[in-house]
């Protein structure tokens, strides 16, 4: 049997609801992947196999699709120490660095996972890459709107050698897309490795104008990978 992308997502997400104990502050990803540990955690609840957990969404988005399967939600101000974070990837290099934030969630999802004693990545194979933006897709950068086609060239010109092309990113109405924080995102496309990710992401930090961007370097202690041959797991 081949089975769908979607049924490897789930089958990662299951996985990594496994290491869900009771008692937990838990961090709720978001997109697609994340969506089945959510709802896998909703129906734990519900059966009694896990009580007194505290869910900090990662997302509006997230936050509703808890509340609707009755999850106790709170946030860092309240539990500032979560135990454990699952969320999806868009990308996963071999160091376990990530890009994430195609779903435009990236600066939640990096402070509530940046406040995890543990980060459970769940992917299915397709997101393995060699280095991140060897997908040719996007790696997302949160910006303000405020005169945002300045920022974005400041962010091409910062990997011209790479030969990025930085794009705003639309919604399906041909608007720019709006993240929960009231933000734009900036697109970069790259042709190359962009090299040392940490100099990288220090040089997008440093420009006024960038909030936040979607390399997660150094925070995934596990990555659940779900391919056609079955389940990888990679520890930090
Ligand atoms: C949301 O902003 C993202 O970081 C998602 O976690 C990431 O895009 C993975 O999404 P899928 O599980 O839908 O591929």
């Amino acid at each position: 049997v081949v089975l769908t992308q979607d049924e490897l997502k789930k089958i990662a997400a299951y996985k990594a609801v496994e290491f869900v104990e009771s008692g937990m502050v838990l961090g709720l990803g978001t997109g697609s992947t994340a969506k089945h540990a959510v709802d896998r955690i909703g129906e734990l609840l519900r059966q009694g196999k896990l009580n007194n957990i505290i869910g900090i969404p990662t997302s509006k988005k997230t936050q509703e699709q808890a509340l609707s399967l009755g999850i106790p939600l709170s946030d860092l101000d309240n539990h500032p120490t979560v135990d454990l974070a699952i969320d999806g990837a868009d990308e996963v290099d071999p160091h376990l660095n990530l890009v994430k934030g195609r779903g435009g969630s990236l600066l939640r999802e990096k402070m509530v996972e940046g406040a995890c004693k543990k980060f459970v990545v769940i992917v299915d194979e397709s997101k393995l890459v060699k280095y991140l933006g060897g997908s040719g897709l996007a790696m997302p950068v949160e910006v303000v709107p405020f005169c945002w086609k300045f920022t974005a060239k400041k962010l091409q010109k910062l990997f011209e050698d790479s030969g990025c092309v930085a794009k705003l990113r639309n919604d399906c109405k041909g608007e720019p897309f709006v993240t929960d924080n009231g933000n734009y995102v900036v697109d970069l496309y790259l042709k190359k490795d962009i090299g040392d990710l940490q100099v990288a992401s220090d040089a997008i930090l440093r420009i006024a104008g960038v909030v936040e961007h979607g390399m997660f370097l150094d925070m995934a202690t596990t990555v659940i990978v779900a391919g056609e041959l079955g389940i990888t797991i990679k520890n930090k």
